[in-house]
């Protein structure tokens, strides 16, 4: 951006609001995929008409721009590759008070998603996006990426928890879309249109979120158990689905990704032996489960099993699964995939999934976790001691060849929560065609 565009800009917006020191950039160059970027300037607004007023002179002048949140991204989408100006909303982090009468809270888009949670708990409510980077990511950046976490299989995704949106498109227009209403059938939903887009078509400034009763902690219980197929998960799921009980998680890791969170994070398994595969439910309820817990310990597949109760125990099993994504990225330097398949296919397409790294003789170690009642496995291919980066980026390249021709054989998705942003661009030709 030349010199007088970027004067241009600072006079709109009061002193502190646009950053051009290199140190002070430095932050807003990145996310946690760690691709790097360079930004021309880092716009800090404390309102709506600031970021209005931002949007239209950029937009005048031709300024690219890119909307950032708390940079927890996986997909690189707030990532400035080209010189743009950041646009970060971390300023714009009001809270209100809950409202009991209609479930809702209203928030700033640059609201800490932990702090939303805590706010809704002081009125017995919750905001059921529960995300492992629930610390530091913002309101805006969760409806922009539509995020999903670990309780999608009882809650769905973030879009079903928002009823309002305030945008600014990048002309500077602020709309407001839905006015907190429950029901509007006026035609096309602008706000669910706006919620997934990535800040392609507006930076979201402001929401009203949709709240939950806080659920209660009676019969509620984690278990684990120990599998030696993908099969032998996928009909435990199946026989959870008939249990005297609601499934708040279903989740799946392999070996390889406990062991990494045993060696990186130093937490402990309580399986006496290791299993090929690990399925973690959480469940509540307070239907007797004896007669469901005897047939399940009988199901072929089933090697081993606990049962967590107290909450510490419960928080000891969780901290299994919620620890795999820091035990990866300490391990070595990874690529990330969070793909999506109809759960009826999940174990073959595992399977198959499993077979491609030895069948082209790929030099990359690839460990399988995730969503598994959601059908949304994550598959992350770390580069292996020995083989260089240069080498297991040039095979990574060749394994997403064949990842990705997988994903479409199934009429899967390439993205099923971490969105498309700069690093699956090149592969959406897979899930959308050209039509
Ligand atoms: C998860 O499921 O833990 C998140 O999507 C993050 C990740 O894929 O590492
Ligand atoms: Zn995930």
């Amino acid at each position: 951006m030349d010199k007088s565009a970027l004067e241009g800009l600072a006079k709109q917006l009061p002193s502190g609001a646009v950053v051009t020191a290199p140190e002070e950039m430095a932050p807003y160059a990145t996310d946690w995929t760690r691709v790097p970027g360079k930004p021309s300037a880092v716009l800090l607004p404390r309102n709506v008409q600031e970021v209005s007023l931002a949007l239209a002179y950029c937009h005048a002048h031709g300024i690219p721009v890119v909307p950032s949140g708390g940079r927890t991204g996986l997909a690189a989408g707030a990532v400035p590759t080209r010189g743009e100006v950041v646009l970060n909303m971390s300023r714009l982090d009001t809270i209100a008070e809950p409202s009991v009468l209609a479930r809702t809270l209203r928030v700033g888009a640059g609201a800490i998603t932990e702090r939303v949670h805590e706010k809704a708990a002081e009125a017995g409510l919750i905001w059921p996006i529960d995300l492992a980077s629930k610390g530091s990511c913002q309101i805006g950046g969760n409806l922009s990426t539509n995020a999903g976490g670990l309780r999608v299989i009882r809650y769905g995704m973030t879009r079903k928890w928002v009823t309002r949106l305030q945008v600014v498109k990048m002309d500077g227009t602020i709309l407001e879309l839905n006015a907190d209403l429950e029901k509007n059938n006026t035609g096309y939903d602008l706000l669910q249109m706006v919620v997934g887009s990535e800040g392609t078509l507006c930076a979201v400034t402001e929401a009203t979120l949709k709240l939950a009763p806080q659920p209660s902690d009676r019969g509620k219980a984690v278990m684990l158990f120990g599998l030696p197929t993908a099969q032998g998960v996928a009909e435990l799921f199946e026989h959870c689905r008939r249990g005297p009980f609601e499934i708040l998680a279903f989740e799946f890791f392999s070996d390889r990704c406990l062991a990494a969170v045993e060696k990186q994070l130093g937490r402990r398994c309580r399986f006496p032996d290791r299993h090929a595969y690990y399925a973690l439910m959480e469940i509540a309820g307070e239907a007797p489960r004896e007669e469901w817990l005897a047939q399940t310990l009988a199901l072929s597949g089933v090697r081993d099993a606990l049962q967590a109760e107290s909450s510490d125990d419960r928080r000891a099993v969780w901290g299994l699964r919620e620890g795999i994504t820091e035990s990866l990225a300490r391990t070595g330097p990874l690529r990330k995939h969070d793909l999506c398949v109809p759960l009826r296919s999940m174990a073959s397409f595992l399977g198959e999934v499993d077979g491609i790294a030895p069948r082209e003789k790929l030099k990359v170690d690839v460990y399988f976790f995730g969503h598994f009642g959601d059908g949304s496995p994550h598959v992350n291919l770390v580069n292996p001691a020995g083989v260089s980066f240069e080498e297991f980026e040039r095979d990574c390249d060749r394994y997403e060849v064949a990842l990705f021709d997988l994903v479409k054989k199934y009429s899967g998705s390439i993205s099923s929560e971490h969105g498309i942003g700069l690093l699956k661009k090149k592969w959406l030709s897979y899930s959308r065609t050209q039509e």
